[in-house]
């Protein structure tokens, strides 16, 4: 596969256009912060953790080809961090990269940053791993999964989260089948989980959202594993529209519902899930697919691309630290803390 994310520096950022898979491996190059505001709010580019890099490597960008002054930097990290609000990494990424541009001289800033974004990817691939084995440890039968939205490479430009779990599960013999739902409205599912888990060498089986009741209630599925866009304090989860739906049915059925994210997309500031801005996208995605449209010119649509699973309802979060485990508020800040002593 080509690479999903790749630093050009001091030019460009070339990424993989995710709008044309699983068709057409087609790299971009993206030479300033509109472009780069363009490609993530198109979801060219997307993924919580992948984000993060992209919020990062857009200051590199910005200090090169838009100007390094505190002004243009400040101004790059607020339009780059407002494309899209939900997934805490991108402005999280974006501001520590405008705080260490800021305490460095204007013509040291670019060089600096685009090295912040190199180091960023590197932990990126390392945690990754470290989140993909405690995740496979977690799977002890074998047994087969059910997953939504896209959590893989494509997501995090690593191993990914929770596909990047499946597939160490699956290699060490403990997944039989990876169920992935196809996660309309933009099908991060059926085009993207589908193409890597097959790409891997998963085996997997691809179902419209509108069948995972029945497959739950079918006794197929021993494990819901999912990413997250951002995680409260007290463990509450925003991820791709359609999760909340998922945990409620794996409670429903006894499943294990699984979080798998890195410790950065546990937000410090966000006491509860109530508090995180869901993003609210164009109507028109819900009528129809590209220029194909199916539904009536007119027609108004409910289209927020993230829900919030209550921690009640989730059984583990997996990061690249351990397992946290219920109850979450005290699991989470030992983590953050222990994460802080590091
Ligand atoms: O709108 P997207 O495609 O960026 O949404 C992505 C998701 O919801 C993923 O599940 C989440 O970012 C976790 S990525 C490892």
């Amino acid at each position: 596969m080509v690479a999903v994310f790749r630093l050009a520096p001091p030019e460009a950022i070339e990424i993989l256009d995710q709008t044309l898979l699983p068709f057409e491996e087609q790299v971009i190059r993206i030479a300033d912060v509109a472009a780069l505001c363009e490609a993530i709010g198109a979801l060219r580019i997307r993924g919580a953790p992948l984000l993060g890099l992209a919020g990062a490597a857009g200051l590199a960008l910005a200090a090169s080809q838009n100007g390094p002054t505190d002004k243009d930097l400040s101004h790059a990290a607020r339009v780059i961090t407002a494309t899209r609000p939900t997934a805490v990494d991108l402005g999280l990424r974006a501001g520590d990269a405008l705080e260490l541009a800021l305490a460095l001289p204007v013509d040291e800033r670019a060089g600096a940053l685009w090295a912040y974004a190199a180091r960023l990817h590197g932990d990126r691939i390392r945690e990754d791993a470290a989140i993909s084995a405690f995740g496979a440890d977690l799977l002890v039968e074998r047994g087969s999964v059910l997953t939504h939205c896209n959590t893989g490479e494509l997501a995090t430009g690593g191993a990914g989260t929770a596909l990047g779990v499946i597939v160490a599960a699956w290699k060490r013999g403990r997944v039989e089948r990876c169920y992935v739902t196809e996660t309309r409205p933009l099908l991060q599912g059926a085009r993207l989980t589908a193409w890597e888990a097959l790409r891997a060498g998963v085996p997997a089986t691809l179902l419209p959202d509108t069948a995972a009741g029945s497959l739950l209630a079918s006794g197929a599925v021993q494990a819901v594993i999912t990413g997250a866009d951002r995680i409260a304090r007290n463990g509450d989860t925003a991820n791709k529209i359609g999760t909340y739906q998922l945990a409620a049915l794996a409670r429903r059925h006894a499943v294990p519902f699984y979080v798998a994210a890195p410790l950065s997309t546990i937000d410090p500031n966000c006491p509860e899930g109530h508090h995180i801005p869901i993003e609210m996208r164009d109507g028109r995605e819900v009528g129809g697919f590209g220029d194909h449209r199916w539904s009536p010119a007119g027609i108004e649509a409910y289209n927020p691309a993230f829900d919030v699973t209550p921690a009640e309802l989730i059984t583990a979060i997996v990061t690249e630290q351990g397992v946290i485990q219920p109850p979450f508020t005290a699991g989470i800040r030992r983590a953050q803390s222990e994460r802080g002593e590091q």
